[in-house]
């Protein structure tokens, strides 16, 4: 296995040369394009890696999943589903042109971030900062490890930049469909988009959802299968955008992309794999992270279709 996923990075290196790092968020432009991860985590425990799969990088549109699980802990499926739908957009992951003047939940899905930004208001906490700190102890908790933590320089280069998030909002509330104080959700949103992680750390956050909840590791169930269900299909339908049914087709199973470069692959009953390769193509997926993930759904023939 390290043999196939040291030939496969091998193999998907060149692809960097196809895609660019994102510059609309100013402090991702200074990541290395060239870099190039996978990490393989098996229901048995057993890890496999190669590359730079130890490097670290802003989880952003990657902790959407994470981000819907607290919303159903914290409020339930009933109120999750109310608030935000779960079909495709077929639009960029930033859109804003809702075709019949008016914006619902049946336009919006957990995946991208208007709907990612409305789930914000479904997790509990006194304020936004408190309910961020109780999605990182989540995430923490996913992964394993305390290391996730916030990277600021990017947090801030967002929060300063963010204008197309801020009119997201604005959407959402002249809908009627949030009331919380626009500037305290964003920077619970921005946060989260800018908590630091490693391949490793998110193969282990994908081998849960893989196994329904229940942490491999350990044998502790850490939420309900239900609510797996309820995450891994979003990230079936809906987790690489406008890119998702390409995706379907040619890999084949749950997973979500981030523009800091990342993309977990969740193989339910199976395992979880992350690949890192910061040059995205113009949806915002990484060239060579779809390339890699593609290449080892052949390789062991993973795709779930
Ligand atoms: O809100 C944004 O635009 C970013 N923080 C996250 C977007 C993202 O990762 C899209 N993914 N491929």
């Amino acid at each position: 296995m390290n043999q196939l996923l040291e030939q496969i990075v091998e193999d998907c290196r060149g692809y960097t040369s196809l895609g660019k790092v994102a510059t609309y968020i100013p402090q991702l432009a200074v990541a290395d394009p060239e870099k190039v991860g996978i990490y393989v985590v098996s229901h048995t425990g057993e890890e496999h890696y190669a590359g730079d799969c130890f490097d670290r990088f802003t989880m952003q549109s990657i902790i959407k999943p994470v981000i819907l699980l607290l919303a159903l802990l914290d409020s339930g499926a009933d109120k999750v589903r109310a608030l935000v739908g779960v079909e495709a957009t077929g639009k960029p992951f930033d859109a804003f042109n809702y075709s019949d003047q008016a914006l619902t939940g049946a336009h919006i899905n957990p995946m991208i971030n208007t709907g990612a930004i409305a789930l914000c208001t479904l997790i509990r906490g006194e304020n936004y900062e408190e309910r961020f700190t109780r999605l990182l102890e989540l995430t923490r908790t996913l992964a394993g490890t305390q290391a996730p933590e916030v990277d600021r320089a990017v947090y801030l280069s967002e929060k300063k930049t963010g204008s197309k998030n801020r009119a997201l909002v604005y959407m959402l509330k002249a809908y009627g469909m949030i009331d919380d104080p626009a500037e305290e959700l964003l920077d619970c949103y921005f946060k989260a988009c800018s908590i630091l992680i490693s391949c490793e750390e998110l193969a282990n956050i994908a081998n849960i959802f893989a196994h329904h909840g229940i942490d491999p590791r350990t044998g502790k169930a850490l939420f309900p299968k239900e609510y797996a269900r309820y995450v891994n299909a979003t990230l079936a339908t809906c987790g690489m955008y406008d890119g998702s049914g390409e995706f379907a087709l040619h890999v084949g199973f749950p997973a979500k992309s981030g523009v800091g470069g990342g993309i977990m692959g969740v193989i339910p009953n199976k395992m979880g794999i992350a690949v890192f390769a910061p040059a995205l193509d113009k949806r915002g997926n990484s060239v060579a992270g779809v390339r890699m993930l593609s290449q080892l759904s052949q390789a062991l023939d993973l795709s779930i279709y």
